[in-house]
């Protein structure tokens, strides 16, 4: 059973950009996410699937001094749980974007049992978020942190609570890690329907590849067809002009149609 996904956040207007996109996401009810507007002091826990992970948009110490770490340090215990969340993760540095899933043991609460930590920033202060130019944000760095986040669930874990990724400190304009963290969950639903060979060249040319060696397409264009997907399409996305659901394999629609 894949996990159900809920995308909670306090910026309304990120809750709002989620929803026009996950409007146009062809995803069957059980596996549509849910978006939850608003604090996560004020979420219902009581209406989740248990028991649950929810994710930590972190730094590279685990320190939870702010953002929505902030908030999950109020509500799971204070400065000794984040004593108690450092030691889980060794007190030792982490890469960006590598996740490390956190059992919470005796801090567990409200059906969370799990936090999945992964850092968005080395610390708050530098952004890393940025492409090889250094100017204009990336939205590599957002779906590597869902992928990433997404592919280290706990087996038993019914639902994933995660908030904007790199929309706070690390700086990430709404719309760019709106689409990011879509194509990584959409990919995640249909990773289970597609060969991985079509699954790398949509996840390659979302990001910008096209590295040759890496990248074969013999063959494809009849898979792609069945999952209601464009060939020339996906090898000439662009994710400044083209359609995110040009490349979202249609595939709850072709099962009930
Ligand atoms: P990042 O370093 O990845 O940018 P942040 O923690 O700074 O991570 O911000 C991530 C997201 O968390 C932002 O979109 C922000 O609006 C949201 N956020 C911060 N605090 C809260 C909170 N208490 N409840 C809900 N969302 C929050
Ligand atoms: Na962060
Ligand atoms: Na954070």
């Amino acid at each position: 059973m894949v996990p159900r996904i809920v995308l909670l956040d306090r910026n309304c207007e990120l809750t709002k950009l989620w929803r026009q996109v996950l409007a146009q996401i062809p995803l069957a009810s059980e596996t549509k996410p849910l978006v939850s507007e608003g604090t996560l002091q004020d979420f219902k826990f009581d209406e989740i699937a248990t028991p649950a992970a929810i994710v930590s948009p972190g730094n590279s110490l685990g320190f939870l001094g702010g953002g929505f770490d902030l908030a999950l340090r109020e509500f799971f215990g204070g400065l000794p749980f984040e004593r108690f969340f450092r030691q889980t993760l060794q007190e030792v540095y982490r890469p960006v974007m590598v996740a490390t899933p956190v059992p919470l043991q005796l801090w567990a609460k409200g059906g969370f049992e799990y936090i999945i930590h992964v850092p968005t920033v080395v610390e708050p202060s530098a952004k890393v978020c940025f492409n090889e130019e250094g100017s204009r944000p990336s939205h590599r760095p957002v779906f590597d942190a869902m992928w990433s986040a997404l592919n280290s669930i706990p087996t038993s874990v019914k639902t994933l609570v995660v908030p904007g990724l790199c929309t706070g400190y690390a700086g990430v304009p709404i719309d760019k890690s709106c689409q990011a963290m879509w194509f990584a969950i959409s990919l995640f639903y249909a990773k289970r329907y597609i060969s991985s060979r079509l699954l790398n060249v949509l996840i390659l040319r979302f990001l910008g590849y096209s590295y040759e060696a890496f990248y074969d397409l013999d063959g494809l264009e009849e898979e792609c067809h069945e999952v209601g997907l464009n060939l020339a399409q996906i090898c000439e996305f662009d994710i400044n002009e083209s359609l995110l659901t040009d490349m979202i394999p249609k595939i709850d629609i072709s099962k009930t149609s």
